[in-house]
C-alpha cells in the first residue's frame, strides 16, 4: 500500500515536471506577445501561407513538446528558416520552464492538433 502511494506520487512528480502550466502559459504569452505575430488566439498573422518577420503561422493545437523544440531552437539561433529573427529578439529571455509553460498554454487554444512546418505528420 505504501509502496503503490510512494510509486504514484512519484508519477505525478515527473508528469508535472514534463507538463507547462497553462495560467502561467498564458501570462507569459500575453508579456512576450506572442500575439504580436501569431495573433491573440494562436491562429498566427500569415495569410495564405506568406510568413514574413512579423506574420507568424498558426501555432494554435501544436504539440507542447515540438514548441518547446522549436522556441528552444529558434532561441538558440538553431532553427534554419526563414523569418526567426524577430521571434528571436523576443524569446531570448525566456527559461525553459517559461517555454514549458507557454507550449501547454498555446498548445490548449485549439482543440484540433496542428501539423508544424517542420513535423512530418
Ligand atoms: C516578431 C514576431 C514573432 C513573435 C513575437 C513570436 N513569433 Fe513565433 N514565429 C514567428 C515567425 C515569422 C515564425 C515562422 C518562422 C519561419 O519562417 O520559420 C514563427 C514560428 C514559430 C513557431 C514554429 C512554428 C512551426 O510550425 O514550426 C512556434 C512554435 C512559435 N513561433 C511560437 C511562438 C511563441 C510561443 C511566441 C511567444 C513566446 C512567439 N512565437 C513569438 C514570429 C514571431
Amino acid at each position: 500500500m505504501m509502496k503503490s502511494l510512494l510509486m504514484a506520487s512519484l508519477l505525478l512528480l515527473s508528469v508535472n515536471s514534463f507538463a507547462g502550466d497553462i495560467a502561467k502559459g498564458k501570462k507569459l504569452f500575453k508579456k512576450v506577445n506572442c500575439a504580436l505575430c501569431h495573433n491573440a488566439d494562436g491562429m498566427g498573422k500569415a495569410k495564405n501561407g506568406k510568413i514574413a518577420l512579423l506574420k507568424g503561422p498558426q501555432i494554435a493545437g501544436l504539440d507542447a513538446a515540438y514548441i518547446v523544440e522549436q522556441v528552444t531552437a529558434i532561441q538558440g539561433k538553431k532553427r534554419k528558416t526563414k523569418n526567426t529573427s524577430m521571434m528571436m529578439a523576443k524569446v531570448k529571455k525566456l527559461k525553459p520552464a517559461e517555454i514549458k509553460d507557454i507550449a501547454a498554454y498555446v498548445n490548449s487554444l485549439s482543440k484540433t492538433r496542428f501539423v508544424g512546418m517542420l513535423q512530418k505528420k
